[in-house]
């Protein structure tokens, strides 16, 4: 039986590094990071995977030096105006997760409108993570649980790992198959502590600019690779029981 595509997940880090190795401003790594979002994306929805999420700006990044926060804001602002016609065409979906109302409106308008135009598109999730944080999203799940718990709506025995997932903003995506993260570095840095609880693990060396088709490639077949067991027994490994 043919696996099913995974749903990819990124660290994209590595901007800062592939400018100061230039002589440049940060500003110009990201505005390179968010060429290779493009790249990305396109080979993505070519290689059939179902889902793609992206660490795009994270809770903790509000402490970065303000032009660089609104350099971000304003690549995310042109990338839901320059993407939403090809995002349509290739019928991707694009969903946000993370506390999306903190963006300024000028990025939070676009890329609302593009959620809403693209909601029905089934070809593809494209899923990008603003100011998102993997414990902020699980403590808004407990909050709404205990929300609901004193409103008399749900008991303690009901809480289980589904009503947890459930009241996450990932719960309609598929869990999170393999994780990468560019740049080196080897941590999750609060990012889909939840989903990823059974995810591949794969970190390059390539710094995020650079990532391409072939990057993404060679981390797929690395997952291809993986024997996933998920606290089981591999195949055939039940013999002695
Ligand atoms: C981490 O690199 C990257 C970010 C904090 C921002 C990621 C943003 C983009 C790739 C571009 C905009 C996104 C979209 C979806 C259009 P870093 O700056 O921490 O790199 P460093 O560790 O080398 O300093």
């Amino acid at each position: 039986m043919t696996p099913r595509p995974p749903h990819v997940a990124i660290i994209m880090d590595g901007n800062g590094r592939w400018a100061a190795a230039r002589g440049l401003p940060r500003t110009h790594g990201h505005r390179e990071g968010a060429q290779a979002v493009r790249r990305v994306v396109r080979a993505a929805r070519e290689l059939g995977l179902p889902a793609l999420t992206l660490y795009a700006f994270s809770a903790q990044n509000w402490q970065r030096p303000r032009p660089e926060v609104d350099h971000l804001m304003r690549l995310l602002r042109r990338f839901a105006l320059d993407e939403a016609p090809e995002l349509l065409a290739r019928d991707i979906r694009l969903v946000v997760i993370g506390e999306s109302r903190r963006l300024p409106l000028f990025a939070r308008g676009p890329l609302a409108a593009l959620q809403a135009a693209s909601a029905h598109n089934r070809g593809m999730t494209l899923c990008l993570a603003l100011s998102y944080g993997g414990r902020e999203a699980l403590a808004a799940a407990a909050r709404a649980l205990v929300g609901e718990a004193a409103a008399g709506r749900l008991r303690p025995e009901q809480v289980d790992v589904a009503a947890v997932a459930a009241r996450l903003a990932t719960s309609r995506l598929p869990p999170v198959d393999l994780l990468i993260r560019t740049s080196g570095e080897q941590r999750l840095s609060n990012f889909l502590l939840w989903e990823s609880a059974y995810a591949e693990l794969v970190f390059t060396p390539t710094l995020w600019p650079d990532f391409g088709r072939a990057d993404l490639e060679a981390a797929l077949e690395a997952y291809r690779c993986r024997e996933r067991r998920f606290g089981g027994l591999a195949p055939g490994r039940d013999v002695t029981a």
